[in-house]
């Protein structure tokens, strides 16, 4: 099979690195575009991320001599080469914006960045949760005029580690949710090399992190109604972030009460069986969706970060709660689940339904 043209804007930052060695031996996209900002044009990827690539694998081969292109200023030039683009850009709000509707005009664009999460008509998908809001694109292309063109952004990091095991227990009346999230340096485009104060410490605040971690999942959980997806208000959830000394992989401690208290066995049936795209054949798509432990001292995030290639959810320490009916512990990896990964299993599900051709 021809491998689908894609283009990575954002290439050389943390998550566009995670674009670059994710899509290596990808079954059905190819890079053919890396762009990035004015500052990296015109050097090879090789030459951009000298002394900053972070990632455990090296540069692939096909890639490294590919010459930068600025996003901006290359726009023509890139849309003529690629299907697609994913965008891990790190900028100003506004101009993503702008820079994500520049693009939209011609090619699909699946982000990675919050810029668009907030648009009416703009899909935040997780594959395995919301698959149905990509119904929402004819709408979007018409209200914008473009053609073959739309955007589909993916959530916050944080909030793949209990969201997906949440959702698996809507049939219990989920009332209200606590959750405190242990989150990675990755996550903030950073290592612990080059963050120094990161290192022996652990920082109380995220910036706009908990309002994120607390709204995101409202239009998650939306339903499509007319034009626009429209937020849910249940659960309610509370979310305190905190920065913590590991690399990679986020980590959640959550507290949830239910209209219906579950047996603990049915809680954990419902994770086991859930796995909502298991009969469509997407490459990044992990089976089992969500691990369950029943040690006493997992998910620990060096162990289990890299659960079905960094794409699985794991879960562990489930009891009951003497407020709360029950808390437990999940873990996700940020930069593969929470970002390029993420973005990846989107675009294959959006070529799957026909979006992307
Ligand atoms: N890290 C995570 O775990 C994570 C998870 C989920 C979502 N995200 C989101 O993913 C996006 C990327 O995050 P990151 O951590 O990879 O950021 P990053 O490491 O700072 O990388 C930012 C990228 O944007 C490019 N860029 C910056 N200014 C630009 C400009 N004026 N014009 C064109 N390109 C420009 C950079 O190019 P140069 O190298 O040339 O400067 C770089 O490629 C962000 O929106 C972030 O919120 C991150």
């Amino acid at each position: 099979m021809k491998k689908i043209p894609v283009g990575i804007l954002g290439a050389t930052g943390m998550v566009g690195q995670r674009f670059v060695t994710l899509l290596a031996n990808h079954p059905w996209f190819e890079i053919v575009c890396v762009a990035a900002s004015p500052k990296s044009a015109g050097k090879t990827y090789q030459e951009a991320v000298a002394n900053r690539w972070v990632m455990e694998k090296e540069i692939p081969n096909n890639i490294a001599n590919l010459r930068v292109l600025a996003v901006e200023t290359d726009k023509e030039s890139i849309v003529k080469q690629v299907v697609f683009v994913f965008s891990a850009l790190d900028m100003e709000k506004d101009d993503i914006r702008r820079i994500e509707n520049d693009y939209a005009k011609y090619v699909p664009v699946v982000s990675n960045n919050s810029a668009h999460r907030w648009s009416d008509d703009v899909p935040m998908i997780m594959p395995e949760i919301n698959a149905n809001h990509l119904s929402i694109i004819p709408r979007q292309q018409k209200n914008h005029g473009w053609k073959n063109g739309f955007i589909v952004v993916k959530p916050n990091c944080s909030i793949q580690s209990y969201v997906p095991l949440i959702t698996p227990l809507f049939a219990f009346g989920p009332k209200k949710v606590v959750v405190t999230t242990l989150q990675a340096v990755s996550g903030a485009g950073r290592t612990l090399n080059n963050w120094p104060e990161m290192q022996e410490n652990v920082i109380p605040y995220i910036g706009g992190e908990e309002e994120k971690s607390e709204k995101e999942p409202m239009k998650i959980w939306g339903k499509i109604e007319g034009e626009k997806i429209v937020p849910t208000d249940k659960p309610p959830i509370t979310a305190t972030c905190i920065r913590v000394p590991v690399e990679d992989g986020h980590m959640a401690s959550i507290f949830v009460s239910f209209e219906k208290k579950p047996a603990p066995q049915e809680i954990i049936s419902a994770w086991r069986s859930f796995d909502p795209l298991k009969d469509i054949d997407l490459p990044s798509a992990p089976h089992p969706f969500i691990t369950v432990f029943e040690e006493e001292n997992r998910p620990q995030t060096h162990l289990d970060r890299d659960i079905g290639k960094g794409m699985g959810i794991s879960v562990g320490r489930l009891r009951e709660d003497s407020i709360f009916d029950y808390k437990f512990i999940g873990l996700s990896h940020n930069t593969i689940r929470g970002a390029a990964g993420g973005a990846i299993l989107t675009a294959e599900l959006l070529k799957t339904k026909g979006f992307i051709k």
